[in-house]
């Protein structure tokens, strides 16, 4: 059988599965071994143009008609993967929620002498469940229920499925990974799996294949030069918010990820108007750094009424810590938690956009970057520009992009 390998995703729907199918695919692809994924939940989709199998009731226990239409597709899947396997393909990733014994004894005796590796995703951040399945609620599969009525059937759906969920145990070679937290939490190997320290690694690296991440339009303070606060975007803010969304017309960004901040929801709103269709997701964890006592001020009047903040400050700006507020330093746990819900809740296939703010944003490309910390606090974020990131196994890639538009004249 040479190199071949059947990974089986397991675990409730909204687990990260999907994401981790695909960082898996793509980053193998790479790699140069022959991969592909093996998605139950698309395939349904797709022989399912009127929506009928998105109600909750389709995925009860009880519903006999439903049932059996799950394991069709299931069975359909292995098959595409048989023939895959025979026809010189080496990985294939069944990506369901296989939750059932029943459903991976199936699987399983489909691939005779091919070795499995049960991958199973667990999330237990509550915050992160919680926004993936109203981000999940929005998409088309529920367009035509309103979104309370939306997230109550995808709820429903889950309880069905967790109702007959049996534990991996007698399955041998089985991982559990926590996919909010790309780590390994159990491992279970009792063979020689091929790819299988590669697959470890690839777990637990990030991979991103394409971030934009944007500073948010001029605001009144940005003129006046205070820091903080909640001001709207200038004219001129708005202009380059247009220019954003020009700029991103052509390039599908499903979801925008913010501060709770009006500026950067004022720059992501034309954006996301451009899109068919995007949400925006405003994270606390992006709000830009709180100056305690000297929000609202300018530097100047910094300098002048309070010049110890500027002395200590200065020298020492990573660490510093604003009296009543945060420093960068401080800002680390939260910056790094945003960051990893973003990841979760976005697809691994998708762009991704985030719109923060000067030292948020300054803390975000750190994180990709190997700087000293003294240089992150003087990263340059300009608002007329935006970084473009991309890293996998293969490539690195930091670019500053202009998006001005050239005839709005600012
Ligand atoms: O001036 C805009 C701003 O985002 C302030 O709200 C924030 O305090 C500051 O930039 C962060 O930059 P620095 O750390 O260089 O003062």
């Amino acid at each position: 059988m040479g190199r071949k390998l059947v990974i089986v995703m397991v675990g409730l729907p909204a687990r990260g599965k999907s994401t981790m199918a695909r960082k898996l695919g793509r980053t193998l692809e790479l790699d140069g071994i022959r991969v592909r994924i093996f998605n139950n939940g698309e395939l349904r989709r797709q022989l399912d143009t009127n929506s009928n199998t998105s109600s909750s009731e389709f995925f009860s226990p009880a519903n006999v008609q439903g049932r059996e239409m799950r394991e069709q597709i299931s069975r359909m899947n292995i098959e595409k993967a048989q023939t895959f396997l025979a026809d010189g393909g080496e990985v294939a990733i069944m990506d369901a929620s296989n939750v059932t014994r029943e459903r991976r004894q199936t699987i399983a005796a489909a691939f005779p002498g091919v070795p499995l590796c049960y991958l199973e995703c667990l999330n237990a951040d509550e915050e992160a469940l919680e926004a993936n399945l109203e981000r999940k609620a929005r998409l088309k599969e529920f367009r035509h229920l309103p979104p309370e009525k939306a997230l109550e059937s995808f709820v429903k759906r889950i309880a069905y499925y967790e109702s007959i969920s049996e534990p991996l145990d007698t399955e041998p070679n089985r991982i559990l990974v926590d996919s909010f937290d790309s780590c390994i939490l159990q491992e279970q190997i009792t063979e020689v799996l091929p790819y299988y320290d590669r697959i470890r690694d690839i777990i637990t690296t990030r991979v991103v294949r394409n971030l934009f991440l944007v500073r948010h339009g001029e605001t009144v303070y940005n003129r006046e030069d205070r820091i903080g606060g909640d001001s709207e975007l200038t004219d001129k803010g708005l202009e380059q918010a247009k220019a954003l969304a020009e700029h991103f017309a052509t390039v599908r960004i499903p979801i925008i990820f913010t501060s709770n901040y009006t500026r950067t929801l004022q720059t992501a709103s034309p954006i996301a108007e451009r899109q068919d269709p995007c949400s925006i997701i405003a994270l606390p964890e992006f709000n830009e750094i709180h100056a305690g006592v000297c929000e609202g001020m300018t530097y100047e009047e910094i300098r002048q009424k309070m010049p110890h903040v500027a002395k200590a400050r200065g020298p020492n700006k990573y660490r510093y810590v604003y009296p009543g507020g945060e420093g960068y330093k401080t800002m680390e746990e939260r910056v790094h938690r945003g960051l990893k819900k973003v990841f979760f809740l976005n697809n691994y296939d998708e762009n991704i956009m985030i719109v923060g703010h000067r030292a948020v944003n300054r803390m975000i490309l750190s994180s990709f970057l190997s700087r000293q910390e003294e240089e992150i606090p003087y990263i340059y974020m300009p608002q007329d520009c935006y970084y473009h990131i991309q890293i996998d196994p293969h490539k690195r890639l930091f670019e500053l992009i202009a998006y001005r538009n050239v005839t709005s004249g600012w």
